[in-house]
């Protein structure tokens, strides 16, 4: 699938830009550049990789997934003035082939394409965004959190950052195989 085509399938409609489009559940702080460069080599990100960040703020995992790793990425923002200065920061950067920045809620947005999806959220929101996870993730789906784990999940991987004398975690996540289905009719 192409870029292009992906992205429109990880959107449900673009809403007019001073439309409500869902709640804010977690406040806008981004994550310090040492923290994303760490959390996408945590989750392999790579050349060929769509890399979906939920509520990308100034789209700075965008940025740093396509310039250091090669991935496109996808960015899904519900602030309106959030998500127009990250599409304009792509824009200025001559990026926009490899990164777009979609202003939805969370909640509305496909994310089967995902190769990678990035959090900076909270544990309420990550529990909430958790069956979503479930129901539509790719099995083996890299899920790298910062901060904040999905409660019921175990994480692969728990790692430590210090960012001037600040200790941040990432929690990166592999999405499993769902379970076969017993056949309809089939007897043991
Ligand atoms: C803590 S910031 C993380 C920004 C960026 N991902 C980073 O790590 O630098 C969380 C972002 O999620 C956005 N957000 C909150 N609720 C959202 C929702 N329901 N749908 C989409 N974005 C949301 C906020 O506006 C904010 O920009």
């Amino acid at each position: 699938m192409t870029f292009t085509a992906s992205l429109l399938a990880a959107l449900v409609a673009l809403p007019a830009i001073s439309q409500p489009v869902g709640q804010r559940l977690a406040p806008y702080v981004p994550s310090p550049q040492e923290v994303i460069d760490r959390m996408l080599e945590v989750a392999q990100a790579r050349q060929g990789d769509t890399v979906i960040d939920l509520g990308c703020g100034d789209g700075r995992i965008l940025i740093t997934a396509v310039q250091k790793f090669r991935a496109r990425a996808i960015g899904i923002e519900i602030d309106p003035k959030i998500a127009k200065e990250a599409s304009d920061t792509i824009l200025k950067l001559g990026l926009q082939n490899k990164a777009r920045v979609v202003r939805a809620d969370v909640f509305d947005v496909d994310l089967s394409q995902a190769d990678v999806v990035t959090l900076y959220l909270t544990t309420s929101f990550n529990e909430k965004l958790r069956p979503k996870f479930e129901k539509t993730l790719r099995p083996g789906t890299r899920v790298v959190s910062h901060d904040y784990g999905i409660r019921g999940w175990n994480p692969r991987e728990v790692e430590e950052v210090f960012v001037h004398g600040r200790r941040h975690r990432i929690f990166l996540y592999i999405v499993e195989a769902k379970p076969n289905l017993p056949l309809e009719g089939k007897k043991n």
